[in-house]
């Protein structure tokens, strides 16, 4: 079974999966967050260090794209493979409102016909990449999936990686694992995607009867970065590794970044991070309101030595609200 850790805009820059890759292990393939492409595609300095992490170990890690026209996304991806990116995934999973407005991400389930002339497109001649898909089971409601599935997999993906809600659920509701049992026969590798935050969400996927190649894992793995690690098996992380990953992001961010931005990113991080130690709430807290780096550090230092790891390091999503693209 294989373990994808998902893209997550405002979290899982290379910094980000850089340091994840140092410290834990598990995790078969890394996904950077989306970049948005339209016709005379060029990349932001933030893309461009993406993209330039990413080639550094193009085994590890695909690339997904946004957009919805097929000769400006032909061109990003050979441009793409041209520095050596080799493994590349198209979002049809953006919910946001001003993505789905120009009928890119999630907005494109809303229109079969669009989709289709856009696979035509894409695979009209051969792509130097494989080329996967990400996407939810429809736009207003999962009724739409079979239509949707029909037409997803009778395009050569590489893979496809199904978000089991519907564009309007955002990231909320229950995920509609039914739709497991209706896909089409196909040699096509199937990754699920949604709640997975535990090792027991995990197994329960594993069991017989699921077609699936791999799962992939998001604001669980955010929460609790030894995730991957403990669905394998491979033993409890202990809180001097999730602290010494800890200091690496604080200390990678701190040289890449004003402090400004840092502290949104840390901030952003421990929002999900926080539920490894026991009573982390009132440091969390504090820490969003550290005016400088040398306070941020002092804080974050504390908070490691005096809170021990929860029994229950695990994401709980009825205790966020709900964000992301
Ligand atoms: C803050 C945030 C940012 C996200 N950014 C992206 C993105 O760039 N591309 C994408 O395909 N999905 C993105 N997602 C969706 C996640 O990849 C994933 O599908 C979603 O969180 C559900 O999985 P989970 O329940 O394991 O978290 C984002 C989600 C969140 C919460």
């Amino acid at each position: 079974m294989k373990l994808y850790f998902a893209p997550l805009e405002g979290i899982t820059d290379g910094t980000y999966i850089a340091a994840h890759m140092a410290q834990f292990l598990g995790v078969s393939k890394y996904f950077t967050p989306f970049i948005s492409v339209s016709e005379g595609f060029n990349l932001s300095k933030k893309e461009d260090s993406l993209i330039s992490f990413a080639a550094h170990d193009p085994d590890s890690c695909a690339v997904q794209l946004l957009g919805r026209e097929p000769s400006a996304l032909r061109q990003a991806i050979e441009k793409l493979a041209r520095v050596g990116i080799n493994d590349i995934n198209l979002n049809l999973g953006c919910p946001s409102g001003t993505v789905t407005a120009k009928g890119k991400g999630s907005g494109l389930l809303r229109t079969p016909d669009a989709l289709k002339s856009l696979f035509d497109g894409l695979f009209s001649s051969p792509l130097p990449v494989r080329l996967s898909v990400k996407t939810r089971i429809g736009y207003d409601s999962p009724d739409e999936w079979p239509r949707l599935a029909e037409t997803l997999f009778s395009y050569p993906f590489s893979e496809i990686i199904i978000h089991a809600r519907v564009r309007s659920q955002f990231y909320k509701g229950v995920c509609h694992r039914e739709i497991l049992s209706v896909l089409p026969h196909t040699s096509i590798p199937v990754i699920y995607n949604g709640d997975i935050f535990s090792p027991e969400d995990a197994r329960a996927l594993m069991a017989p009867g699921y077609p699936l190649e791999g799962i992939m894992l998001g604001r669980g793995i955010v929460a609790f970065p030894a995730l991957a690690e403990e669905i394998l098996g491979l033993g409890t992380p202990g809180k001097a590794r999730l602290k010494r990953f800890f200091d690496a992001l604080l200390y990678a961010f701190s040289e890449s970044m004003p402090y400004n931005a840092l502290h949104g990113r840390m901030c952003e991080i421990l929002s999900y991070m926080g539920a490894c130690l026991d009573g982390s709430k009132r440091y969390l807290k504090r820490l969003r309101k550290a005016k400088t780096l040398d306070e941020y550090r002092t804080l974050s230092e504390n908070m490691f030595d005096e809170l021990e790891l929860s029994s229950c390091p695990y994401f709980d999503h009825l205790s966020l609200s709900d964000s992301g693209s």
